[in-house]
């Protein structure tokens, strides 16, 4: 059973001090780092690119992922990848190639991982689960934090491990959007194990290591219902 693992997004942190922010969040324990780039075209909103991901990778030792929120995604893979995102996670709704677009990233030597939006269905990931490491599972519509999570994805999610169990891939289920500590537990016994959060561990009033841990132990409770 894949290991839980607690993945804070930056997008919370405030922009001019990014490096900090992941100093921070690398000592507060976390497992990894989601740096959300998003290009004002698939979402309204545009955060950073691989040069500000390169700037902060040399101090910081926790693995980087992209959560690429960008139309046109194979051209920004190997910019992510050598900016140092050791995995490259691709919206399956942002190319009528994903196979190929995957399979590019994997040729890289990045690991790959496909994410589908609310809407998007199962389907959508049924034949790329040999080509990625885990499925993003949305439990927000893209583009912000601090969204209401949408508990309707829990089906969902317990529809995609079961597509993963009867594949026999060993691929591990991300849930990003409105993770916290009122909604870990019902996602964690859907099948996440790769837990996205920016608000839950941000606002923990007693800090980023408790908001880590914190969640660390709600997931693992769940898991062990
Ligand atoms: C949406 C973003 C957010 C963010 C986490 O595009 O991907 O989901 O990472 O936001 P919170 O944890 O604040 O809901």
């Amino acid at each position: 059973m894949p290991e839980i693992a607690i993945i804070p997004s930056v997008l919370p942190v405030d922009q001019g001090r990014l490096t900090e922010g992941c100093i921070e969040l690398e000592k507060a324990g976390c497992d990894r780092i989601q740096f959300d780039v998003m290009d004002g075209q698939f979402v309204p909103v545009i955060t950073f690119g691989a040069d500000t991901i390169a700037a902060i990778r040399p101090v910081v030792s926790v693995p980087f992922e992209a959560h690429m929120m960008i139309e046109k995604p194979e051209q920004m893979l190997k910019p992510m990848y050598d900016a140092g995102c050791e995995t490259l996670i691709v919206h399956a709704e942002t190319t009528g190639h994903l196979h190929r677009t995957l399979g590019a990233a994997r040729e890289l030597g990045a690991r790959a991982a496909v994410a589908i939006n609310p809407a998007t269905p199962p389907s959508a990931v049924a034949h790329v689960l040999d080509l990625v490491d885990h499925v993003l599972v949305m439990t927000v519509n893209p583009g912000w934090g601090g969204q209401k999570y949408i508990a309707t994805m829990e089906p969902k999610i317990a529809a995609v491990a079961r597509m993963i169990e009867a594949s026999g891939y060993h691929v591990g289920i991300e849930v990003d959007g409105g993770i916290g500590t009122t909604t870990v537990a019902g996602a964690v016994t859907a099948g996440a194990n790769l837990l996205v959060a920016g608000s839950a561990i941000f606002r923990d009033p007693e800090g980023l290591e408790h908001g880590v841990s914190d969640l660390r132990a709600r997931a693992l409770a769940a898991r062990s219902g």
